[in-house]
């Protein structure tokens, strides 16, 4: 464990990767080389930039995050190089930048993958020289700052893509960090769950103090798209409900099945696994695409939520059914659901589509009801749909 403030650590597993990950933490914070610190939404990347800072000679110095990709271009420039006064309309005073307010201390660039190309050119320029101009300024100003990077697309693809530059990425890029998913960590469940429990009960006004085995197995078997962040939410809305006692796995069942369509929402969208097509449905539900235009597209002339949100729930049952060559287990844990419940799901959408008696109850008659007919069928029903 490690401390990342005065009420947040970040625990893990003896045998957790995260371990071997917080061990070269000490020696990688001495240096001032740029890290680069990779991973999902939610795996606790903002948590170790801090931590990079904490262990650094220069703590006491500041720790300024700016998130790239949240704000608007137009203001991102002055937002990180500050500005003069009258340099644009609404520019009546002189403006300190977050590098200079950084000054002595670490700059997180959070969400780096999101930055604007044009922008990307003025941040190579203030790594290579450590000085940088504020907007309409003429005067150069030193940046004394260590930077921390964070980025949860994939860079490097990126890069591939000409979406980011490849110079500025090799300047950020000199100490990696790369913080895997919760799913391929599962041994660090059962210790985060605790220390939420312990970190959020009093506030929930709850006095629950622990978790059965059932509880944590039934999270374990969760995909966990949103990674740690998703897991704390779920185990914080668990205490908002429950006074006393430990967590069941009931409790977590409800709470899991309650969510789940939200949670694919953020999880496989946001790690762009939306087909282009559904993207555009949906009104753009990828990360990047959100952020400049509206996240949802709703008709001057209004629409059923109810068969909006039916539809979104068949396309990525239908997508998750297809990945995992048809099988239901594999293809409930892509959607974070029990394979119950997927199964459910599948024989409602079925008999909504067609009533007793109809193409599946033949199909089945004909065919028998082995995973790769089920999976024929599933999909030749979402087509005659
Ligand atoms: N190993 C960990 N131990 C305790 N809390 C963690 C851990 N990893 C992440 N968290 C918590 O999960 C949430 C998300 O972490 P954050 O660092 O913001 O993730 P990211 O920046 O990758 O999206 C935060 O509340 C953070 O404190
Ligand atoms: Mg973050």
């Amino acid at each position: 464990m490690c401390g990342v403030g005065p009420n947040r650590r970040l625990v893990h597993a003896a045998n957790s990767p995260l371990a071997a990950v917080l061990e070269a933490l000490p020696r990688v914070s001495q240096s001032r080389a740029p890290v680069l610190v990779t991973g999902e939404s939610g795996t606790g990347k903002e948590g170790i930039a801090r931590l990079v800072h904490e262990l650094a000679p220069w703590s006491r110095g500041p720790f300024v995050p700016v998130n790239c990709g949240a704000i608007p271009t137009t203001l991102l420039e002055s937002e990180l190089f500050g500005h003069v006064r009258g340099a644009f309309t609404g520019a009546d005073r002189n403006r300190v930048g977050r590098f200079e307010a950084a000054s002595g201390g670490t700059l997180f660039l959070d969400e780096i993958g999101e930055t604007p190309l044009e922008l990307q050119v003025k941040l190579l320029r203030v790594l290579q020289d450590r000085v940088f101009v504020p907007v309409g300024g003429s005067t150069p100003k030193s940046a004394d700052v260590r930077i921390v990077a964070a980025t949860n697309v994939d860079v490097i693809d990126a890069v591939k893509r000409g979406r980011f530059r490849e110079d500025l990425f090799f300047r950020l890029d000199v100490i990696r960090i790369e913080l895997p998913a919760l799913r391929d960590r599962p041994m660090d469940i059962p210790i985060l769950a605790q220390h939420f429990i312990a970190l959020h009960a009093a506030s929930n006004l709850s006095n629950v103090d622990a978790i059965s085995d059932e509880a944590v197995d039934e999270l374990t078997r969760h995909a966990w798209p949103g990674n740690v962040r998703e897991l704390e939410n779920v185990i914080q809305g668990i205490l908002v409900l429950k006074e006393s006692g430990r967590i069941e796995a009931d409790d977590v069942r409800a709470k899991l099945g309650l969510r789940s369509g939200a949670s694919l929402a953020r999880g496989v969208a946001g790690s762009g696994a939306l087909s282009a097509s559904q993207a555009a449905r949906y009104g753009g539900a990828t990360s990047h695409a959100a952020r400049s235009a509206p996240a949802v597209n709703l008709p001057a002339e209004g629409l059923s939520l109810k068969e909006t949100l039916d539809r979104l729930e068949r396309d990525y049952i239908q997508e998750a059914l297809t990945r995992a060559n048809g099988n239901r287990a594999q293809a409930a844990s892509l959607l974070g659901l029990n394979r119950t419940t997927l199964v459910e799901k599948l024989r409602r959408m079925s008999e909504a589509a067609h009533p007793p008696g109809g193409l599946r109850r033949r199909a089945h008659d004909t065919l028998g009801s082995d995973g790769q007919a089920e999976l024929a069928l599933d999909l030749l029903e979402s087509l005659t749909q």
